[in-house]
C-alpha cells in the first residue's frame, strides 16, 4: 500500500499524468479522444525532454446505468463493460495514443485496492453513517444541490431527463471538516488551472461544503462492497477517483505518486478539485500537484447532441483521420482545442483552413522547398556550412523557438507550443524569400552561399520538427527519416526518452547527409465539389 513505502530519494520521480476514466456506457467521441490526445501530447513532450513518464487512462465501469444497459441487451454488466472498454482501448490505440496503462474499475487489481482505501477512510474518523435525501441525476451518478436542481428545472443539465428524488442511508465523508485546508490549497495558486476555474471552485466553496455520500444501496451486485457492510456499495465516483492511486499502487510504480497533472474537463472539476484532495487529506497522502480543467468541444457552432446529429463520433473522427491523416487531427485538437475557459468549435471549414494554412502551405511546403533545392543544386546531399554572410542566420530564431516552447509547455499551452514551432518555419520561409537561393544558384560562384543558406534552413527545420514531435509524432518521424535523424525515432520508441536540450542545439546535422524529397508531407486539401 502507498503509505507503507518510503520513496527512494535517488530515483527521479516519473512524470505522472492522468485523464478521467470514461463511462463505459458512452461510445468514445471527440470529447474523450480530445482529453486523452492532449494527455498524450503532454506525456510525449516530457519523454522528449528526457523524463520518465507514466500516462494513465481508462474506464469507469460501476455506474448503475451499466446494469440497466446490460440487462436490456441480455448481457451481464461485466460483458457489457468488457465490450465498451474494448472500444475505448481500440480507439486510443488506433489514434496513436501511447498510454502506459489502461485501468478498468472492474479489474481485480483496482477493486482490491479500493477495499483497502475505504477501510482506511473508515478508520480515519471522517466517515459516519447518515441519511441523505436529495435530487439525483442518474445519468451523471450525482446528487444535485437544491439550488442547482431548481435552476435546472429539476432536469439533468446533461441529458435533460428528470432528476429523481432519492433518499438513502449511507456512509458519509465529512467533507465540510476540510473547508479551511481546501480553501488554503486553492488559494495557494496553481493547484487548479486555468485560473478562472480555480476562482469558480473557490466561489462554490464559499457557499459552504456539504458532506458527501461515499456509499450507496441497491447496487444489484455491480460495484465494490464496503468492507464488512455488504449492503453498501462504494459510490461510483469515490470508486472512480481511486483509480489514480490503484493503478500505481504496486512496488514498482508507487514512486509515481503524487500525480503531476490530472487532466479533466470542467464538468468534473468539483470532484477533482475538492472531494478528491479532501479524501487524500483524510488518508494522509500527498496531493496531486495540479488539476487542469479544460472546456468543451461544441460542433458546427452548437452543443453536441444526439438529436442534432452533430456529434463528432468515431465515424466522423475516422473520416478526418482518413482524409487528412492522424497527425493533422492531433494538430487541430492541439491548436484550436478548448484548453482555456471558452468552448471550441469543431467545424469542418475551420479544420480545412488550419490544415491548409499551417500544415500544407507552411510546414509541408517549407520542407519541400529545402529538399528540392538540396536535390537540385547539391545532388541531394546536405551542403557544408562555409563561413559567409549567411552562416548561422537562423540560429537565433531556432534558439528562441526552443526556449519559448519549453516555457509554454510547462503551462500546458499546446496551441502556443505549436505556434512557436510554426513561427520558426515561417522564419525559414522568410529567410528563403530574402536570400533567394534559387537566384543565387544561377551563378556557380555563389554556390557556397546557397549551400550555407540551405544548411541553415535544414537545421532550423530539424529543430522545428523536434519541437513538433509531441503533437505530430508520425509525420515528424517521417521528416526525420528524410534528414538522417532516425536515431531520434529509435530513442523515442517503446516509451523511450529523448534529449530535447541536445537535439535543439544548433549545428547537429552533418554536411553530406542525404536529404530525401519524398511525397508531400501534407498534401494540400482541395474540397471535392
Ligand atoms: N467517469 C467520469 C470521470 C471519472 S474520473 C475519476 C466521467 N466520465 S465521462 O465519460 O463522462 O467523461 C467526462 C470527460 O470526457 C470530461 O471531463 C472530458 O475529459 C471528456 N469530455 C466529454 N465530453 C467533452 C466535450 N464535449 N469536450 C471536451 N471534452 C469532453 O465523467
Amino acid at each position: 500500500m502507498l503509505w507503507r513505502i518510503i520513496r527512494p530519494v535517488s530515483s527521479a520521480k516519473p512524470f505522472y499524468i492522468t485523464t478521467p476514466i470514461y463511462y463505459v456506457n458512452d461510445r468514445p467521441h471527440i470529447g474523450h479522444v480530445y482529453t486523452t490526445t492532449i494527455a498524450d501530447i503532454v506525456a510525449r513532450y516530457h519523454r522528449l525532454a528526457g523524463q520518465q513518464v507514466f500516462f494513465l487512462t481508462g474506464t469507469d465501469e460501476h455506474a448503475a446505468k451499466v446494469v440497466d444497459a446490460a440487462a436490456e441487451r441480455g448481457m451481464t454488466p461485466q460483458q457489457w463493460a468488457d465490450q465498451n472498454a474494448k472500444a475505448f482501448q481500440d480507439t486510443f490505440a488506433r489514434l496513436g495514443i501511447i498510454n502506459n496503462d489502461f485501468i478498468r474499475t472492474s479489474q481485480d487489481r483496482h477493486k482490491k485496492q479500493v477495499v483497502e482505501y475505504i477501510r482506511r477512510l473508515l478508520a480515519s474518523g471522517d466517515v459516519y453513517v447518515g441519511e441523505y435525501e436529495g435530487w439525483y441525476d442518474a445519468g451523471q451518478e450525482e446528487y444535485v444541490p437544491e439550488n442547482k436542481a431548481k435552476e435546472y428545472g429539476y432536469k439533468s443539465p446533461v441529458n435533460g431527463k428528470p432528476l429523481v428524488r432519492k433518499s438513502e442511508k449511507n456512509d458519509f465523508f465529512a467533507l465540510s471538516k476540510y473547508e479551511p485546508q481546501l480553501r488554503e490549497l486553492l488559494e495557494r495558486g496553481d493547484f487548479v488551472q486555468p485560473e478562472a476555474r480555480r476562482n469558480e471552485v473557490l466561489g462554490r466553496i464559499s457557499e459552504g461544503l456539504n458532506d458527501v455520500p461515499i456509499s450507496r444501496t441497491g447496487a444489484r451486485g455491480w460495484g465494490i462492497s464496503v468492507p464488512d457492510d455488504p449492503d453498501q456499495t462504494v459510490y461510483v465516483w469515490i470508486d472512480a477517483l481511486f483509480n489514480y492511486l490503484s493503478a500505481i499502487d504496486t512496488d514498482e510504480l508507487r514512486g509515481c505518486w503524487p500525480a503531476d497533472v490530472h487532466l479533466i474537463a470542467k464538468d468534473i472539476l468539483w470532484f477533482h478539485a475538492v472531494i478528491w484532495p479532501a479524501m487524500l487529506m483524510a488518508l494522509g497522502l500527498d496531493l496531486p500537484k495540479r488539476v487542469y480543467a479544460h472546456s468543451f468541444w461544441i460542433s458546427e457552432g452548437q452543443k453536441m447532441s444526439k438529436s442534432l446529429g452533430n456529434f463528432i463520433d468515431l465515424e466522423k473522427i475516422d473520416h478526418y483521420v482518413e482524409t487528412f491523416g492522424l497527425d493533422a487531427l492531433r494538430y487541430f485538437l492541439a491548436t484550436t482545442g478548448p484548453m482555456g475557459t471558452t468552448d471550441s468549435d469543431f467545424a469542418e471549414a475551420g479544420f480545412i483552413e488550419v490544415y491548409n494554412a499551417d500544415l500544407a502551405n507552411t510546414l509541408g511546403n517549407c520542407f519541400s522547398r529545402i529538399a528540392n533545392m538540396t536535390n537540385r543544386y547539391f545532388e541531394g546531399k546536405l551542403p557544408s556550412k562555409s563561413s559567409n554572410p549567411y552562416a548561422s542566420s537562423l540560429e537565433g530564431p531556432a534558439a528562441n523557438a526552443a526556449f519559448d516552447v519549453q516555457q509554454v509547455a510547462a503551462k500546458l499551452d499546446l496551441a502556443q507550443m505549436a505556434a512557436h514551432a510554426l513561427q520558426l518555419v515561417r522564419n525559414i520561409d522568410a529567410f528563403i524569400e530574402n536570400t533567394a537561393p534559387f537566384k543565387l544558384a544561377k551563378d556557380p560562384a555563389k554556390l557556397p552561399e546557397v549551400g550555407t543558406i540551405l544548411y541553415n534552413c535544414a537545421e532550423a527545420m530539424r529543430i522545428a520538427s523536434v519541437l513538433l514531435w509531441p503533437i505530430m509524432p508520425s509525420k515528424m518521424q517521417e521528416l526525420w527519416r528524410r534528414i538522417g535523424c532516425d536515431h531520434y525515432t529509435q530513442a523515442l520508441a517503446d516509451h523511450g526518452t529523448g534529449k530535447l536540450s541536445e537535439w535543439t542545439q544548433w549545428g547537429q546535422l552533418s554536411p553530406g547527409t542525404a536529404i530525401l524529397q519524398g511525397e508531400a508531407l501534407f498534401p494540400r486539401y482541395q474540397a471535392v465539389k
